[in-house]
């Protein structure tokens, strides 16, 4: 068997996404069933980038736009940042391996918090680097103890805000007096995958952070609230000079073309992300006040999935959602055996989810809730 070259890569832990409805249906024999396990947006596309989609579909014998001209214009626009200063990724994904393929050395560190977005976990040590996890705090980055954990080695740090899977988010001043203490050689990425979804008045308005600190990256995706998962589009804003670098190490032609337009009907869309906002605002009401209902801590959320503890095993009640047809994401993996997490469905979505978990948790067994800490808010 040929090994790869790194140690490290046999160390991996492959990702393992959320189940696909159709595998269980095919697995249980079940229809209608319902994924709320990967964060994707319950109302679907946009009707424009569908649209969109279609009117470019006889045009794909040709290469995408490699630059991503209009698409870059417009984002720029609406950003209100220059269009050197954006670099497209299929999906964020692809710009969080473009940041480590271009500024982390085999050898050198990147920081992270524990219980956060599992990618930084294949793509540091791919590359040859090492990650350090810092533990969190109350369910969210701990930016005092990331700050003490950046070292010599140390190249870049990883911000999911708001974070998955907890859904929580750092405020703009806690980042400022990070950034403030940070070296300007550590790059510092903040992974805004869920930027448009937050509420909170105090989240980062990063992209004016940019002027004050040319080490900072803001990733952003259109899988989330513009409902392109499965067409992969992301972007980076950074100073020019930091957006030239990775656009010399990426792809050509990494976006495709149904990608590049759907995203940019997408972005025009207005009334398809409100109704997103509204619906995901709505969801949250209804699960936080069931949770209540039903003596379920849960973590308040900035973003459009919520973290939940199960009185009991979190692989058990995972089952036997899915034996309801209901698909949501266990979280043993990030080091939370009994807790789980749902992502914001549609109303019938949410109200189904509701139903199978009120039934696990009369069916399966219960240990003592003595003693449990409750983090409900
Ligand atoms: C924190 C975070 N960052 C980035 C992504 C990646 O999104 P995509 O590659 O679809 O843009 C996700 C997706 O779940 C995420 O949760």
């Amino acid at each position: 068997m040929i090994k790869p070259g790194r140690r490290q890569i046999e160390q991996i832990k492959p990702y393992t996404p959320g189940k696909p409805v159709e595998e269980l249906e095919r697995e249980l024999g079940i229809r209608e069933a319902m994924k709320l396990a990967s964060n994707e947006n319950p109302l679907g596309p946009s009707p424009r980038a569908v649209k969109a989609v279609a009117r470019s579909l006889a045009a794909v014998n040709r290469y995408p736009d490699g630059g991503a001209f209009l698409l870059r214009g417009a984002l720029a626009k609406r950003l209100k940042v220059k269009p050197e200063s954006l670099v497209f990724g299929n999906g964020s994904n692809e710009l969080i391996e473009l940041l480590v393929r271009t500024y982390l050395k085999p050898g050198e560190a990147a920081v992270t918090s524990e219980c956060s977005f599992l990618v930084y976990d294949l793509v540091v040590p791919a590359a040859g680097g090492r990650l350090r996890k810092v533990p969190m705090k109350k369910f969210t980055f701990d930016l005092e103890g990331i700050g003490s954990h950046v070292d010599r080695k140390t190249r870049m740090v990883f911000i999911a805000n708001p974070n998955n899977p907890t859904g929580t988010m750092v405020r703009e001043h806690e980042l400022v007096r990070f950034l403030r203490r940070i070296p300007g050689d550590v790059l510092v990425a903040m992974d805004e995958a869920y930027a448009e979804f937050a509420t909170d008045p105090r989240y980062p308005r990063s992209l004016r952070l940019l002027a004050r600190f040319p080490n900072l990256v803001i990733l952003r995706t259109f899988s989330k609230i513009y409902g392109l998962a499965g067409l992969r589009i992301g972007y980076g804003v950074a100073r020019p000079e930091v957006a030239d670098y990775l656009n010399r190490v990426r792809q050509p032609f990494n976006v495709n073309s149904l990608a590049q337009e759907a995203a940019r009907a997408a972005l025009e869309d207005v009334a398809h992300v409100r109704a997103t906002r509204a619906n995901n605002r709505r969801g949250f009401a209804l699960l936080y006040r069931e949770f209540r209902r039903m003596r379920i801590p849960y973590v308040p959320s900035q973003a459009n999935f919520v973290l939940f503890r199960v009185p009991g095993n979190g692989s058990e009640y995972y089952q036997h959602l899915l034996r309801a047809g209901v698909i949501v994401r266990p979280m043993a993996g990030y080091g939370l055996p009994d807790w789980l997490r749902v992502s914001i469905g549609l109303p019938r979505e949410n109200r189904k989810f509701l139903a199978a978990l009120r039934q696990a948790l009369a069916q399966l067994p219960a240990p003592s809730r003595k003693g449990r800490r409750s983090h409900a808010g």
